[in-house]
């Protein structure tokens, strides 16, 4: 599949490059940078980052800092994503702000072809609260600033992550997160996977 990328749409190489980049971040406007998300980023993250594709995380309603960390670490390949490479070559910081703010305004959904299992929701509210989640995540779990929203998104993305934060894997990855699942089993990551997924926080 081709995959377009950022730096084919935005800016030529050389030494325009930085001069263009100057436009287009003082002239950035809401429409262009919705506009090429939907060009590059849709067909994997969902039209307004709602996700519906697996392994594909949601990034409406992000807090803005976490999105532009992200894009800085997945852009630098600090964080490796397979899938994405390259595609942020030539995204420039102004367009990783614009680009953050815009997912971070889109209105939060929870995920599509959600099956709520009761039994199962409640187990994971109470390991949810017991490890204290809410503490960095915010008790509505819609995170904040470097802290990402775990409401509403992906129950399959959340178990992988999750499952691989917890075994010290996930690369690229704050390791205050090991910390936190340290003990956790298998039985109960896939629990408050399920919890956050079907767990829609008020503001
Ligand atoms: C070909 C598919 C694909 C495309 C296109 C793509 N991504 Fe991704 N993206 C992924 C996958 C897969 C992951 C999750 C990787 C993992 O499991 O850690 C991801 C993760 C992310 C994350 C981290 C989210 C989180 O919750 O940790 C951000 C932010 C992101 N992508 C932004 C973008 C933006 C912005 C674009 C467009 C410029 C884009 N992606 C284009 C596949 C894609
Ligand atoms: C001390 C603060 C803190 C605590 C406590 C904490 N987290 Fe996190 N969590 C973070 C930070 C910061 C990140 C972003 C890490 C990164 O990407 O480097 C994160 C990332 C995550 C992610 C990845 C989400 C995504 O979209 O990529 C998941 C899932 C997660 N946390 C679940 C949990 C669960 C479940 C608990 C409770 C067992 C928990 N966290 C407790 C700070 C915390």
């Amino acid at each position: 599949m081709a995959i377009p990328r950022w730096s084919s749409l935005t800016t030529p190489s050389g030494v325009v490059f930085f001069l263009l980049a100057m436009c287009f971040s003082l002239s950035a406007k809401a429409n262009d940078v919705a506009q090429r998300a939907q060009q590059i980023c849709a067909s994997c993250h969902g039209a307004s980052g709602i996700s519906s594709i697996p392994g594909m995380p949601s990034l409406a309603g992000q807090p803005k800092v976490f999105i532009e960390n992200q894009l800085v670490m997945i852009r630098e390949g600090l964080r490796e994503i397979p899938a994405m490479k390259g595609i942020l070559n030539g995204l420039s910081d102004p367009d990783v702000t614009a680009l953050a703010k815009w997912y971070a305004d889109q209105p939060l959904a929870p995920s599509p072809a959600r099956s709520p299992d009761a039994a199962k929701l409640a187990r994971g509210a109470t390991l949810a609260k017991q490890a204290l989640c809410g503490t960095c995540h915010l008790p509505s779990y819609l995170g904040q600033n470097q802290v990402p929203r775990l409401a509403g998104q992906r129950e399959d993305y959340l178990l992988t992550t999750l499952t691989l934060m917890r075994d010290g894997k996930a690369q690229g990855r704050d390791s205050l997160m090991t910390n936190a699942l340290g003990g956790i089993s298998d039985a109960q990551l896939s629990e408050l996977a399920h919890y956050f997924a079907h767990h829609v926080g008020k503001p």
